[in-house]
């Protein structure tokens, strides 16, 4: 049977070996895909464990996103971007990495029909979330790209690691915006939303990286501030799962029914 894995820290609540299950049973076949708790000190050991105990490839989440791409054999250019990794390959007695998050998301709003090409984007927070999904925003050629951080001082460092052929600015007070993209833990945290209302237009559309069974505190607080349509995260989650798996199986999963037998 392939072997696969998520590793992370938490990582109980993970939907990945279910997706993934899911799609093998599409493509027909059987496969092991396990939940995997790391630490810090531990995840590099870990990693070479997992591959040489012939594992095939592995999704890599919070917070080890950063060293899954220190620690790889050779990189992907979707990972060289963003210096962040999400899934890991092992191939030819070396392990590659890439990241699949950009890519996820921009399949997910055209599954959506979210439309990025000539429109003003605000990118909310400065973490890793944000870094993996600047550059390929970016490449889908908007009108303009703004920044919004709780923290200012983090946004140049954010921006010295990622590598964009457009320029991202920083947001000012009055702008406002076509699509407005959440990357901070709001969502998941007891604590009151601080970021400008203002920020909406009309026909504003709100996308919270983050997901839950309900509305997400942000999509709750898009609407109240005037967005027209706010989406949450389950989407790229998918969306992102299917392209690691295409990676390792050479296999393009149908991703339409999936939220439905995920139960959402
Ligand atoms: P991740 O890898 O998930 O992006 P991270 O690197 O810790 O996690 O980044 C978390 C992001 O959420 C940051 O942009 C953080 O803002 P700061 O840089 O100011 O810390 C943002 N964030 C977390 N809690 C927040 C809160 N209560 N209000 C606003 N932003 C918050």
């Amino acid at each position: 049977m392939k072997k696969f894995a998520v590793i992370g820290n938490p990582i109980e609540h993970s939907l990945s070996p279910t997706i993934h299950t899911l799609f093998a049973q599409e493509q027909g076949e059987v496969i092991d895909y396990k939940k995997l708790l790391s630490t810090k000190n531990t995840f590099q050991e870990d990693i070479k464990l997992f591959f040489d105990n012939e594992g095939i490839g592995m999704n890599v989440t919070i917070p080890f996103k950063d060293n899954a791409y220190l620690i790889s054999d050779e990189n992907d250019k979707s990972s060289i971007l963003c210096k962040s990794a999400n899934t890991l390959f092992k191939k030819d007695n070396k392990i590659k990495s890439y990241n699949t998050d950009g890519d996820g998301l921009l399949n997910d709003f055209d599954k959506n029909s979210i439309d990025v090409e000539n429109k003003k984007i605000l990118v909310i927070g400065a973490g890793g979330a944000a870094k993996s999904i600047l550059t390929t925003l970016c490449n889908r050629k908007p009108n303009s790209v703004h920044i919004l951080n709780r923290t200012k001082n983090k946004i140049p460092i954010i921006l010295d690691n990622i590598k964009t052929n457009t320029t991202i600015n920083i947001y000012e007070e009055g702008m406002n915006f076509d699509l407005i993209i959440n990357t901070t833990s709001i969502s998941m945290i007891n604590s009151e939303i601080i970021f400008p209302k203002n920020i909406f237009m009309n026909d504003s559309i709100s996308y919270d990286l983050f997901y839950s069974k309900q509305k997400t505190k942000f999509q709750l607080w898009s609407e109240e501030s005037g967005a027209k349509e706010a989406y949450n995260g389950l989407g790229m989650l998918i969306e992102q799962a299917a392209l690691s798996y295409e990676i390792w199986n050479n296999y393009k999963p149908d991703t339409t029914h999936i939220k439905k037998s995920l139960g959402f």
